[in-house]
């Protein structure tokens, strides 16, 4: 059995281990060179090829994509964005015309994340570009050209992925090694993940994929949970919204930028397009990672996490999932539904420290849900990533707000609170000594930032 799959409008039936990476495949097998391995990590977007199904067009890091999660899609690399007839897509016509590529190497992954903006006509291309680097030409040559590219009609080759498809019957597996799992709902996922405990799970893979490219790792069993289309569903019973575990951070976004603005921003700076396409709410949660954006922002707005293990589902607040470094409330066999939320006026603010701006893991990140009423706190809830061996909340500093008024001076008495809820390490992102500093001064930030002050330096006003 090989996975099916379209490449540049043409069919393919491929047999390969199930961890074998769209970029070796289309590099070393099918000998399309055109995309290209820089980092083979998700950092570079040198790799950037075009993936649709029925959810759209979107670009995604072919260097940490497995051959699996394309059962049944349509994949363009930089090959198949010219035309059939050789003709030169209006992007890369643009990209001539306006000298947008030097020595070459970040150009077909620049040319592939525009033609997608291109198609889905975003112009925000600051965001839409964050995930490609350029080392020689520069950026404005290139967005130059996205933007006298932007009026062009969409080349009908561009369009026809998205009808061919549908035609395409989703299968997986790979004759000659143990098959792939590809699970068509979360029934079926129970039932062989609890008769194979000891398997690895791949949602997007922004994680697992480096665990193969730069750990070297071989995982077997695995299964592949991208066809499990009842992980993806986002319900707002007027009460609590419950976010599937394959809800990607793309999809998050839209849904934060109408509730918890704050929240939405940070994920705008999650990554950049390419893994926010693919990484999941629920990887993003079941990875444990200390320094994981979303964790902070959901445990502030008082998330409960939904398990299952076969027919048992049981739920708890997401800050106990996270038990020690490396150690999370999951047993063998039990994996992540969904998370859900209670329905809340917004008092969310998040802000996210890293070195860069964009695609950066952060080296701090507070979320503050503070509720204040007549000038006194209300309620706290506050959390932060980078700060212990977990996300975690801020009890004591939560403890010394509640009841007292939102004052720059309560602000400084509860600032001493956070020695007691953390002692961070230092390590390459940043000191011990500097985190709990920024953490305090991230307390002083949001009670400055309630009152409408500018503290942000992307925002300054006069
Ligand atoms: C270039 C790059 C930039 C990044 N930037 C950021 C960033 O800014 N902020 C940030 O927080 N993270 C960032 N990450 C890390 C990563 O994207 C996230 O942690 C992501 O959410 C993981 O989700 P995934 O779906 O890709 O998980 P996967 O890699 O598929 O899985 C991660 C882990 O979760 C397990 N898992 C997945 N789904 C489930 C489930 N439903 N139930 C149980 N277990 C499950 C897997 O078995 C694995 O152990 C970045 C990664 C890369 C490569
Ligand atoms: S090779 Fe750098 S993102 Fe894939
Ligand atoms: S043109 Fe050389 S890295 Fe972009």
């Amino acid at each position: 059995m090989g996975i099916r799959f379209l490449l540049n409008g043409e069919a393919q039936e491929v047999e390969a281990t199930p961890t074998t990476t769209l970029l070796y495949w289309l590099r070393e097998q099918a000998r399309l060179t055109g995309t290209k391995e820089g980092c083979n990590e998700g950092d570079c977007g040198a790799c950037t090829v075009m993936v649709t199904d029925a959810q759209g067009s979107r670009a995604l890091n072919a260097c940490i994509l497995f051959l699996p999660q394309l059962a049944g899609k349509a994949v363009r690399t930089v090959e198949g964005i010219a035309g059939p007839e050789g003709q030169m897509h209006p992007v890369q016509q643009a990209m001539v015309d306006h000298h947008g590529s030097q020595c070459g190497f970040c150009t077909p992954g620049f040319v592939v994340s525009m033609a997608v903006a291109h198609l889905n006509r975003r112009t925000d291309y600051d965001d839409q570009l964050a995930g490609n680097l350029c080392r020689c030409t520069g950026y404005a040559p290139i967005i130059r050209a996205a933007q006298a590219a932007a009026d062009q009609p969409v080349p009908q080759w561009m369009l026809d992925d998205a009808r061919a498809v549908q035609l395409l019957p989703p299968d997986g597996g790979a004759a000659g090694h143990p098959p792939p799992c590809i699970p068509k709902g979360a029934d079926d996922l129970a039932n062989w993940y609890e008769a194979h405990p000891e398997a690895t799970l791949i949602a997007g893979a922004t994680d697992v994929g480096l665990w193969v490219t730069k750990g070297l790792r071989e995982l077997a069993p695995v299964a592949f949970l991208n066809q499990c289309e009842d992980l993806r569903g986002i319900v707002d019973d007027g009460k609590t919204l419950r976010i599937g575990a394959m809800v990607t951070l793309t999809e998050l976004l839209p849904i934060m930028q109408g509730r918890h603005p704050g929240f939405a921003e940070m994920i705008r700076r999650y990554g950049a397009v390419q893994v926010r396409n693919a990484a999941t709410v629920g990887g993003n949660i079941a990875n444990g990672s200390p320094i994981g954006d979303g964790p902070p922002a959901l445990i502030a707005l008082g998330a409960r996490l939904h398990l299952r293990k076969g027919a048992v589902r049981r739920e708890i607040p997401l800050e106990d999932f996270f038990l020690d470094y490396g150690r999370q409330d999951r047993a063998p066999g039990e994996f992540i539904e969904a998370v859900s939320l209670p329905v809340q006026p917004d008092h969310l603010r998040c802000y996210k420290l890293s070195k860069r701006f964009d695609q950066d893991i952060s080296a701090l990140c507070g979320c503050f849900n503070i509720r204040v009423e007549n000038g006194y706190v209300a309620a706290a809830r506050i959390a932060f990533g980078g700060m212990a061996g977990v996300p975690k909340r801020a009890s004591s500093v939560e403890v010394a707000l509640q009841g007292q008024p939102w004052t720059e001076d309560t602000v400084r008495g509860a600032m001493a609170r956070f020695a007691r809820d953390f002692t961070p390490l230092s390590d390459m992102r940043a000191s011990a000594t500097y985190r709990l500093t920024a953490a305090q001064n991230m307390l002083m930030r949001a009670c400055l930032d309630s009152r409408g002050e500018a503290v942000s330096v992307l925002e300054v006003r006069p």
